[in-house]
């Protein structure tokens, strides 16, 4: 598959890595610039190039938006306009600015990126530190291998994400809609950022 990134730190290095390793192609963007991967794009050992934001949109048959959630208004939406998007972006008010809509609940981080890209959005990868992502990948049917939480509302996009995550060495775990899984799988969740097996997720997230 052809995937773009749209934010290259932590989470975005790491996961292109997993891609590649996997047998995907990568396009790798940031807010610097194509010219400040080139060490990045040379050191993943896959088929890997350094672009803009909107060419990684334009490339990606999936696109992973993984940026501080309060720069979220700088995304290519025309760009991204019913790609399907897999949203690792966590709300920090301390990082990203306070954001009244998310302090009242009344709606989710994930919900506003899907409303201004009019993308596909898929909330995945956002619940697991970086240096798991890097370091935690075991076979399917390893008693070690961790859980990802993962929810949108459309079902075909959410099922495609899920055999990227299978495939990457981690457990998918259904958390719902969109609207159900940016609560139950944000910062401050039960899941969030634990390391649990699939069977422990889904208990927490039932309960949640
Ligand atoms: N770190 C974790 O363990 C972790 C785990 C799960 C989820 N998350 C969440 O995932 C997101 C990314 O986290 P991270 O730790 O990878 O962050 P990070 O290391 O700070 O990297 C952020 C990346 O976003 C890029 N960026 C910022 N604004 C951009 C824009 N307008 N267009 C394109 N690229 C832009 C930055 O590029 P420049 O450097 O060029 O500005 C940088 O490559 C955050 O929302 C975070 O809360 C983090």
């Amino acid at each position: 598959m052809r995937i773009g990134l749209i934010g290259a730190g932590h989470i975005g290095s790491t996961l292109a890595r997993r891609f590649t390793d996997t047998g995907h192609e990568v396009a790798l963007s940031n807010s610097r610039g194509p010219e400040t991967l080139q060490e990045l794009v040379a050191s993943l050992g896959g088929p890997a190039r350094a672009v803009t934001p909107e060419e990684a949109a334009d490339f990606g048959d999936l696109v992973v938006v993984t940026i501080p959630y309060g720069r979220y208004r700088e995304l290519p939406a025309g760009a991204l306009r019913g790609k399907l998007v897999v949203d690792t972006c966590n709300y920090y008010p301390q990082r990203d600015g306070a954001d009244p809509e998310l302090d009242d609940d009344s709606t989710t981080s994930s919900e506003k990126i899907q409303d201004f890209t009019e993308a596909r959005v898929v909330k995945a990868f956002n619940a697991i530190y970086w240096y798991n992502l890097r370091d935690r990948a075991r076979p399917s049917g390893d008693p070690d291998r961790l859980a990802i939480p993962v929810s949108g509302d459309d079902e075909e996009a959410k099922s495609v994400v899920a055999a990227l995550i299978r495939e990457t060495g981690f457990e998918p775990v259904d958390a719902g809609s969109l609207a159900q899984g940016g609560r139950k799988h944000q910062p401050g969740s039960r899941v969030y950022t634990a390391e649990l097996s699939a069977d422990e997720a889904h208990s927490l997230l039932d309960a949640a």
